[in-house]
């Protein structure tokens, strides 16, 4: 019988200055803040904590029902409720600080000079490593919708104009996150990179809506929502792939994961690092599993550096 030597891994990555131990986060949104997940694992054993996006005032979110099943995934439509930026770094972050975790500061505000103001307050009050914009949340309802735009991330010129703004006001490391509800999603992941950004997230949820024949009423209080899961993991691998190979900048790749097989799926087509999002609904400690495995597939297949998996897809 042949036993595979044991090599000495190093799961250790930098996404464009943030450096994590290893290449695992989690989906804003998914994880609140952390401190409800550490009872079912030492949550500073991941890469990074994403926080659920803050924004300058408390938000409540949308009227229930907003979360629904469907059947690979979820359809969700919170609406962003959130503590706000200051009952955050009262009273949240403290609990991540003394646990040693690295943090990525998630952030939505209605323009530009609202992401600017909760970067530079974030980095003064050393409430986050690295800062991820979110330019992409399908469920709120502002000005600029009742206008009849879109998603920020679905314009490349505007996500330029907000990547600026918050690049000025932030010297920590800047992730933008994009929506998969475009054509060619390289379009503003270019124009996040050449606006200063130092990597991009991908994917948020997938736009979509449920029905109830019997009542003949939307399902989510909102109609629309966001789909996420396993069902969408297949759009955001492609989507990854897509980027990276037009991309300078690291991306953190995210939708559907649950095992460490589907985060290397992510990795091989170029994802620096990755995020698990709704699997840690299902299984509460999915994300430091991933790790393990991750750790795992390195030892088996004798790679010393994570970092020579990322885009090692072979063709
Ligand atoms: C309930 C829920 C809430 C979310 N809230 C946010 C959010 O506040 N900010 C954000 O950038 N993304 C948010 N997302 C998107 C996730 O971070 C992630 O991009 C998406 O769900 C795809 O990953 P997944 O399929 O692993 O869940 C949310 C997703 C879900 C399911």
């Amino acid at each position: 019988m042949s036993t595979i030597p044991a090599v000495s891994v190093s799961l250790q990555v930098n996404v464009g200055g943030l450096i994590m131990k290893n290449p695992v986060t989690v989906g804003s949104g998914t994880f609140a803040y952390g401190q409800e997940y550490d009872q079912y694992f030492d949550i500073a054993q991941l890469g990074a904590v994403t926080t659920k996006s803050l924004s300058l005032v408390p938000r409540a979110g949308n009227k229930p029902p907003r979360l629904v099943e469907t059947p690979a995934g979820m359809l969700n439509a919170i609406g962003l409720q959130n503590v706000g930026i200051e009952a955050y770094l009262r009273e949240k972050l403290p609990y991540l600080r003394q646990k040693g975790c690295t943090i990525i500061g998630n952030i939505y505000g209605h323009a530009p000079e609202e992401y600017a103001a909760l970067a530079a307050r974030l980095e003064a009050e050393q409430g986050a490593d690295a800062i991820e914009a979110n330019l992409s949340c399908p469920n709120v309802h502002d000005a600029r919708k009742a206008r009849g735009c879109t998603l920020v991330a679905q314009a490349p010129e505007q996500v330029a104009e907000y990547t600026q703004a918050i690049r000025q006001a932030t010297k920590l490391p800047l992730f933008i996150k994009l929506t998969p509800n475009i054509i060619d999603i390289a379009e503003p992941a270019l124009a996040a990179q050449e606006a200063g950004a130092d990597g991009i997230s991908i994917i948020n949820t997938l736009l979509g809506m449920g029905i109830d024949p019997e009542t003949r009423r939307p399902i989510l209080s909102n109609i629309v929502g966001g789909l996420s899961g396993p069902a969408i993991r297949p759009v955001a691998v492609k989507m990854v792939w897509d980027c990276a190979r037009a991309l300078r900048i690291p991306i953190i790749g995210m939708g559907g994961i649950c095992t460490a097989s589907d985060a290397l799926q992510f990795i091989l087509a170029g994802a620096r690092a990755v995020a698990v999002g709704s699997y840690s609904f299902r299984q509460p400690d999915a994300a430091l599993r991933v790790v393990r495995g991750l750790e795992d597939y390195c030892q088996r297949h004798q790679v010393e550096d994570i970092n020579q998996l990322v885009g090692a897809m072979q063709v």
